[in-house]
């Protein structure tokens, strides 16, 4: 049993195999946090919390005039509310007086094997392999009757702790929820932690920021209605010290789409806390007696090993634990060319069935129909909304169109943005009233489109029905399903005006139940994400999608920063990576080597290539085929930082058993008789001998997994900038 409550310490230690976090029904029945961290048996860590009598630091009524206990000064795991707690809080509630008081102490738990479920959000399964336990520990207010019970499943061998809060309304009048966070944890010592997040913009997504927790409130957010290309819903803290190989890392990955809040502070006593949960941003949720609330999980780790084990944790944890899609694993993912960047809304099927023609050659496997194919979609002015056949561009039906394309020997995608809707459109002439749009105000356009009110059944059961039948009237092996706005105007016609708090995180609901109905519903096709880019890619989304979008930006250089800070939290078969035009100047093999890091295809015109640059791209579509199983599913390393002043960029995928790596290699910056410069690979055997293959010159060394990794291999130096080498090492 990986949780292990001792009935006399009446403590909780949750195991996982190489970590233990602690907590305890402490004075009062307050549940107090003790520890996070590399493994300790079920002794009572209590002896760590030392109280003093600090000053405008008050007091529970019922702690009987005793000064030195304080909520103030405790580590918790949950927060009260105007329990003389002031640092920041896990849940803000207005009682049915009117009053906003929680002050929820222990009076029940339970453990049973295997990992809880949330209504209507998205959770991460145990496989067989895994062992999970849960535990439930129920909080409650004595005057309000409000409980929160705080679960948690323990994946023991993938070391990865998920959490959430419920809360309850046992009460007999309606509570009014303005916050409520899936997690609350305290550091009784933070005084030494930085904080890692993923910041970026469209285009730029995922972009690594490293900065010190300090003595105010750091906030990590998106208020997009979208998770969004500006913050990903992670953050980690970690100790100052830590690098890639050595320190305490504590990752925090929300499973969450929509907006989202992480709060960090360094208390006057140098104790840290973290939340992360739903924004409460333009959020009050209604709760009616005997009604629910559950927030969405939040999947946590620790190692004291470092940023590459940190990493290592999650991408194991993704690629086994949150998608069942038989095209995580089972199925090997096809070699595909988008036409977007080859054509944009300016095609037919005439010129799809060019295109995949002459897109066979470079060894590509499916074409995907993007954008434009559907209604009256001649640009991104119109047409959203519309989810049938525009049968002036798809002359011969869409039946007859993945009919020709099968016959090609090739696979066939399709495009969908199913939450928009185009003002010039049959959908918003018939139901206006579906948009959200605040009575008495015109909302907000971007890119001239509207949101759909997605928190109306409604319009999720028109989605569900209409994209289905679309899914059904084909052989249609793949959908690309995208989101090209943020979310304003935060209004339900189907509400009463006391719920419109409730409207954002109605949405993100209303989404999960169409992703279920549209995606759960079609296992044979491969579902992949995208929000203008990377602008949605969070954990919860790859509950649905194999594989995200990484973003609109194809510029090798500029991805090269995107995978490195994508890689913290996703693992390669996650990031879609295509080969592009833009930049001119990188050649086709460097664009190739950099979209393996990736879920690897094409975005470009295949019918405008010469022989030379199709033979090009079979041979890296080939190498992409040679090399898919030691990036799909091997363990990943960053090996030098590109936000750094570096002269090379490079990466290294090992398999599991430490018999194959690859080691990818892009030259971006060649200083002129400069020094000879060397790569050092990691996680290889160290008494093993690896033969290294150069891709395209054959063996150019011999040498033991100590000599690679210590010494590391010297990168040739007379070669152009933005030369990509791919080192395949193989253990004799
Ligand atoms: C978004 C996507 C692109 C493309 C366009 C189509 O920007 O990220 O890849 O699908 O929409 O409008």
């Amino acid at each position: 049993m990986s949780i292990v409550f001792t009935e006399i310490a009446k403590t909780f230690s949750l195991h996982t195999s190489k970590t233990t976090y602690q907590l305890k029904i402490g004075n009062l029945n307050y549940v107090n946090h003790l520890y996070y961290g590399a493994t300790i048996h079920d002794e009572d860590l209590s002896y760590l919390i030392r109280r003093y009598d600090r000053g405008f630091s008050g007091n529970p009524y019922d702690s009987l005039k005793e000064r030195t206990f304080s909520l103030d000064a405790q580590p918790q795991e949950f927060t009260t509310q105007q329990q003389g707690d002031f640092r920041i809080n896990s849940i803000e509630v207005q009682n049915p007086d009117g009053s906003f008081s929680f002050d929820g102490r222990y009076i029940a738990h339970k453990i049973y094997p295997g990992a809880f479920t949330l209504k209507g959000l998205p959770t991460a399964f145990a496989t067989d392999k895994d062992t999970v336990d849960t535990l439930e520990i129920v909080l409650e207010d004595a005057v309000t009757k409000v409980q929160v019970t705080l679960l948690y499943s323990v994946f023991e061998e993938a070391d990865i702790i998920m959490r959430a809060a419920r809360v309850h309304n046992g009460g007999t009048g309606e509570i009014a929820l303005k916050r409520i966070m899936s997690l609350n944890m305290d550091y009784m010592n933070g005084g030494n932690l930085d904080i890692i997040s993923l910041p970026g913009r469209y285009g730029q997504e995922r972009q690594v920021e490293r900065q010190p927790l300090t003595h105010h409130v750091h906030k990590i957010r998106s208020g997009r209605g979208i998770s969004s290309h500006q913050q990903n819903p992670f953050i980690a803290l970690v100790e100052k010290e830590a690098n890639e190989e050595y320190g305490s890392c504590y990752g925090f990955a929300l499973m969450y789409s929509g907006s989202f809040l992480a709060e960090a502070e360094l208390d006057q006593y140098d104790q840290a806390r973290l939340v992360l949960g739903v924004n409460d941003r333009l959020f009050s949720y209604q709760v009616a007696p005997g009604e629910d609330f559950d927030t969405p999980a939040v999947l946590m780790t620790y190692t004291h090993k470092g940023l590459t084990a940190m990493s290592r944790n999650y991408h194991n944890f993704f690629r086994n634990n949150l998608n069942k899609s038989k095209f995580v694993r089972d199925i090997r993912r096809p070699v595909l060319i988008n036409t977007w960047e080859a054509a944009f809304f300016d095609f037919d099927d005439v010129k799809l069935i060019e295109i995949a023609k002459a897109a066979k050659g470079m060894g590509v496997e499916m074409i995907v129909m993007d954008d434009g194919w559907f209604g009256k979609r001649d640009d991104d002015n119109s047409g959203l909304g519309d989810w049938y056949v525009n049968e002036k561009k798809i002359k011969c039906g869409l039946t007859e169109l993945v009919r020709q394309i099968n016959d090609l020997g090739m696979k066939f995608g399709i495009w969908f943005e199913p939450e928009m809707v185009s003002e010039d459109s049959d959908l918003f002439r018939s139901h206006p009233d579906w948009v959200m749009e605040i009575p008495g105000r015109h909302a907000v356009r971007s890119r001239n489109q509207l949101v759909l009110d997605v928190s109306r059944k409604e319009v999720q059961d028109y989605l569900i029905t209409s994209i289905n039948a679309i899914l059904d009237s084909a052989n249609i092996y793949y959908v690309k399903w995208d989101i090209n706005r943020a979310i304003t105007d935060l209004w339900s016609n189907a509400l009463p005006a006391g719920h419109q708090g409730e409207v954002s995180h109605r949405y993100v609901l209303g989404l999960y139940r169409v992703m279920d109905g549209i995606i759960k519903t079609h296992p044979d096709i491969m579902f992949e994400g995208c929000a203008g880019g990377g602008g949605r890619f969070d954990p919860a989304m790859l509950t649905y999608f194999v594989q995200y979008w990484s973003s609109d930006n194809t510029k090798p250089l500029d991805n090269l920063k995107l995978h490195y800070g994508s890689s913290f939290l996703y693992p390669l078969c996650t990031m879609g990576a295509h080969v592009s035009q833009a930049s001119s100047m990188v050649p086709l093999e460097t664009k190739a080597a950099i979209a393996m890091c990736g879920t690897f295809g094409y975005e470009l015109d295949a019918t405008k290539l010469g022989p030379d640059e199709v033979a090009v791209c079979k041979k890296m579509s080939d190498l992409y085929l040679k090399y898919y199983d030691i990036n799909f599913f091997g363990d990943y390393y960053r090996l030098a930082n590109p936000f750094e002043n570096v002269n090379l960029v490079a990466w290294e995928c090992v398999s599991k058993d430490k018999k194959e790596a690859l080691l990818t290699v892009v030259t971006v910056n060649l200083t002129v008789n400069g020094p000879q410069e060397y790569i050092h690979c990691r996680g290889l055997e160290p008494d093993s001998l690896y033969q290294v293959e150069k891709e395209g010159s054959g063996v150019v060394l011999t040498a033991s997994g100590m000599a690679l990794m210590h010494a590391g291999i010297p990168i040739p130096r007379e070669i152009p900038e933005f030369t990509a080498f791919m080192y395949h090492l193989k253990s004799l």
